[in-house]
């Protein structure tokens, strides 16, 4: 595996998920493995999650992380060939990214989508720049349309809990915000349960369908009551529209889980990201009750962060 950046095939994900369990064991086990390596991990965006888990990943492996807030702490960036930077721009990305490839073994990501130049959001132009540039193995902790490290810490928390569920029914619902989120989850999510073979429902109010290229093999069901019937697994999330992209079409607060919505769902488990806007898009009782998988999925995130370097610097 040269860079982590999607879900590739069965085969990879499911040795992932394999070791990513093993870790979560004994965390320590590869503990001499990345010696004397290090990970740039470059955030063009803020993070919690995405940041602490893959320093605590590649300490777990001996590698040594070193965190850079391109945002805040880097030079402005430009993003353009043959741009004339006589503006606010200060570096341009392929003199910063070859840099960073000399100083790294492997260059990890966080680039979002700006939700206003589609075409730029949907080749991945931030993520795939650095790749152009970098010459070293490229993770994603997010990108523009996907973040495949939590799509992956999602499948090791499905697999952990559904051992007596043969193929578990999962569905991804859109949920209320006040503010116009990426697509980068929904997606990843969506690509990651269909390729590895989950029975995938995905509701949403309508003028909020997700990009075609992500959501081949689930079933869409605009009515959210009958989605949940029988689920085994609800993920919520936010997204903006994507065919009038960037916008807000409905912020129904219908559409937030409470318990009432699980009459036909008893035993279902809910799942979300973090972070998490409170009684807009998840109600206090169930992120606070017996469905929620929220932290399992957040502590998680160590252990796929580490089963992707260890795979990446074999
Ligand atoms: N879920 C997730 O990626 O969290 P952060 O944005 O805090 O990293």
């Amino acid at each position: 595996m040269k860079h982590f950046t999607q879900f590739e095939n069965i085969s990879l994900a499911e040795q992932l998920i394999e070791q990513a369990l093993q870790y979560k064991i004994d965390s320590r086990k590869h503990i001499s493995k990345g010696l004397g390596k290090r990970v740039g991990c470059i955030f063009l965006n803020p993070s919690l999650r995405t940041r602490a888990s893959t320093q605590i990943a590649a300490l777990n492996l001996g590698m040594e992380p070193i965190i850079i807030n391109m945002d805040k702490e880097g030079w402005a960036l430009e993003m353009q060939e043959g741009a004339v930077m006589n503006k606010t721009t200060v570096e341009h990305i392929k003199d910063a990214a070859a840099v960073l490839g000399t100083y790294f073994d492997v260059l990890a990501i966080r680039a979002f989508p700006t939700l206003t130049n589609k075409d730029e959001d949907i080749e991945d132009f931030v993520l795939n720049q650095f790749k152009k540039y970098a010459n070293v193995p490229i993770i994603s902790l997010e990108s523009a349309i996907r973040h495949p490290l939590q799509s992956l810490a999602d499948m090791i928390t499905i697999q952990e809990n559904s051992k007596a569920i043969k193929k578990p029914k999962v569905v991804l619902t859109w949920a209320p915000h006040i503010k116009a989120i990426p697509h980068a989850v929904a997606n990843s999510f969506a690509e990651w349960a269909v390729g590895c073979g989950h029975d995938l429902t995905i509701t949403h109010p309508e003028g909020y369908d997700l990009d075609p290229q992500f959501t081949q093999g689930a079933v869409i069901e605009l009515d959210q009551k009958k989605a949940l019937k029988n689920a085994d697994f609800v993920y919520v999330k936010n997204w903006s529209a994507f065919n009038d992209y960037g916008k807000i079409h409905s912020t129904d607060s219908s559409w937030m889980l409470t318990e009432s919505h699980f009459e036909n769902a008893p035993e279902a488990k809910v799942m979300h990201c973090l972070p998490v806007r409170r009684n807009v898009e998840l109600s206090d009782e169930i992120l606070d009750g017996p469905r929620s998988l929220v932290q399992k999925q957040a502590e998680n995130r160590i252990f796929a962060a580490q089963a992707v370097l260890s795979k990446i610097i074999i």
